[in-house]
């Protein structure tokens, strides 16, 4: 990815006119791979979805029953076009969006989320570097209720190489990507669950 993706100016030009977007796996793809996950939550269960861009991502979780969603996004723009795809296909707003930079989330001060999820919001906070996506890393743990789980979708197969990282990855699902060739080497998108590492007392850890 370029270095410009991880500036909010540029989704800021880019989201002034594109209206509808989805990175590395259409939206009704990722939904199955997450599918696990969420059979195994409430339907009032507590979901943050982080960067939501102009991704329909947001509207499979409420028609699957899951409407307890906080969408975030740093640019407004992403946060009032979630709002337009959720009005277009429901006739109403009953999920909730807000602007959060997910480098500096405050949001666990406040609230717990039983998943949080992120479609390649981490790629592009990664092209500022392994600082950023360790202070997302960092406040995503600190969004987690007990039990709760993070879900990424990411090109990078080595995307939470991270020393000290407060979680226990497993690879969920890796999907083919298409080729242009038959000859083409074999490119992967990763879905990552990352679970709370446990402390020595056998409790989830502060990150
Ligand atoms: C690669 S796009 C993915 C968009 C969407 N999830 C999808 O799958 O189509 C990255 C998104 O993350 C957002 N983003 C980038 N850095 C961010 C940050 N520090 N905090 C919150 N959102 C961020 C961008 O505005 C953009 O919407």
């Amino acid at each position: 990815m370029p270095a410009d993706y991880d500036k909010q100016s540029y989704w800021r030009d880019r989201f002034t006119s594109e209206k509808s977007f989805e990175w590395l796996l259409p939206s009704a793809d990722f939904i199955r791979i997450v599918e696990p996950q969420l059979l195994s939550l409430r339907p009032e269960a507590r979901i943050l979805h982080i960067g939501i861009g102009t991704s329909d991502l947001q509207n499979h979780f409420r028609a699957r029953g899951y409407s307890n969603v906080l969408n975030v996004d740093y640019e407004p723009l992403a946060v009032d076009r979630g709002r337009e795809l959720e009005k277009q296909s429901f006739g109403d707003v009953k999920m909730r969006y807000g602007v959060h930079d997910a480098t500096q989330l405050d949001i666990g001060q406040r609230e717990k989320f039983d998943l949080v999820i992120d479609k390649s919001t981490v790629d592009a906070i990664s092209c500022a570097g392994k600082d950023p996506l360790r202070r997302m890393v960092a406040g995503v743990r600190d969004c987690l209720a007990p039990g709760g789980v993070w879900v990424s979708l990411s090109y990078s197969e080595s995307r939470f190489d991270l020393e000290g990282l407060p979680f226990d990855v497993e690879v969920l699902n890796k999907t083919l990507t298409p080729k242009l060739k038959p000859t083409d080497p074999d490119v992967y998108h990763w879905t990552y669950l990352l679970r709370p590492k446990r402390d020595a007392s056998g409790m989830p850890g502060s990150s």
